[in-house]
């Protein structure tokens, strides 16, 4: 199995001088033997600062959004071939832009295929919202979006899943572990269908929604969760740390990374 993986998702937070404020906090409290892959994805206006300010050995840099066109007349957009200067991630499909900015799975599609032309890595979000999940949709929800997300997209080495009930995100109240392996399992198995076996145990598919400090290890022990996209407690760098940590200490034990 490969590293298991940890992103922050600081979305439209931290000032520049408040940004280096947290990478540094990071950076001086992360041990420097850690075996996770740890990505910080700023706002666009703090990329440069933190790309800057950041160990690539250790942390790697992501923007939160991308748009789908690589240059020209679309004001206040940023391309794939603009970013690809200063980070290597690119989250796409996150239920905030899905459901607040109005981006269709079509219009994910399109990022995708634009960012995977540049060579980004993409961490694309799926997750049904708690009306969905209500109505039993969940896995409905699931299928829409990985399939027309993906849709045409032939190669999926570059694309980590996440995977975000939006009902999750930001309430305090994570997904209980075995609503969480559902989720996975479902997107492992809608990848199997789509690309085979191999490609579908290899892709990356962690979870997202309230994790923190205190469930993380919970999540990777029984979710079977390759990592995880933190929010809220990705701001705090002892709460990013010690998620870090933990997940650190999980694949020692399990030997994840061998
Ligand atoms: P949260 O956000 O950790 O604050 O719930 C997760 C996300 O939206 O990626």
């Amino acid at each position: 199995m490969s590293k298991l993986l940890i992103a922050g998702n600081w979305k439209m937070n931290n000032t520049v001088e408040a940004a280096e404020q947290l990478v540094r906090a990071i950076e001086e409290n992360l041990e420097s033997t850690i075996d996770v892959e740890v990505i910080l994805c700023p706002p666009f206006t703090s990329l440069s600062k933190v790309a800057e300010l950041t160990n690539k050995n250790s942390i790697k840099v992501g923007a939160q959004n991308v748009y789908h066109e690589q240059k020209g007349a679309f004001t206040g957009e940023i391309s794939p071939e603009m970013i690809k200067e200063l980070c290597e991630y690119v989250i796409i499909g996150h239920s905030e832009r899905r459901l607040i900015l109005g981006e269709t799975n079509k219009i994910v599609n399109m990022k995708i295929t634009a960012a995977i032309n540049k060579g980004l890595n993409i961490i694309l979000c799926v997750g049904e919202t708690l009306e969905q999940r209500e109505r039993g949709k969940t896995q409905e929800i699931i299928r829409e979006q990985l399939t027309q997300s993906l849709s045409d997209i032939q190669r999926i080495e570059n694309i980590t899943i996440a995977y975000e009930p939006v009902w999750a995100i930001g309430t305090g109240i994570s997904a209980s572990t075995m609503d969480c392996k559902n989720g996975i399992e479902t997107i492992r198995s809608i990848l199997q269908e789509m690309y085979g076996e191999l490609t579908a145990q290899s892709t990356k598919i962690l979870y997202g929604g309230s994790v923190n400090p205190q469930n993380i290890e919970a999540l990777l022990r029984e979710a079977g969760i390759d990592g995880g996209l933190i929010g809220g407690a990705s701001l705090n760098a002892e709460s990013f740390v010690s998620i870090i940590n933990k997940s650190n200490i999980f694949s020692q034990k399990t030997g994840s990374n061998d």
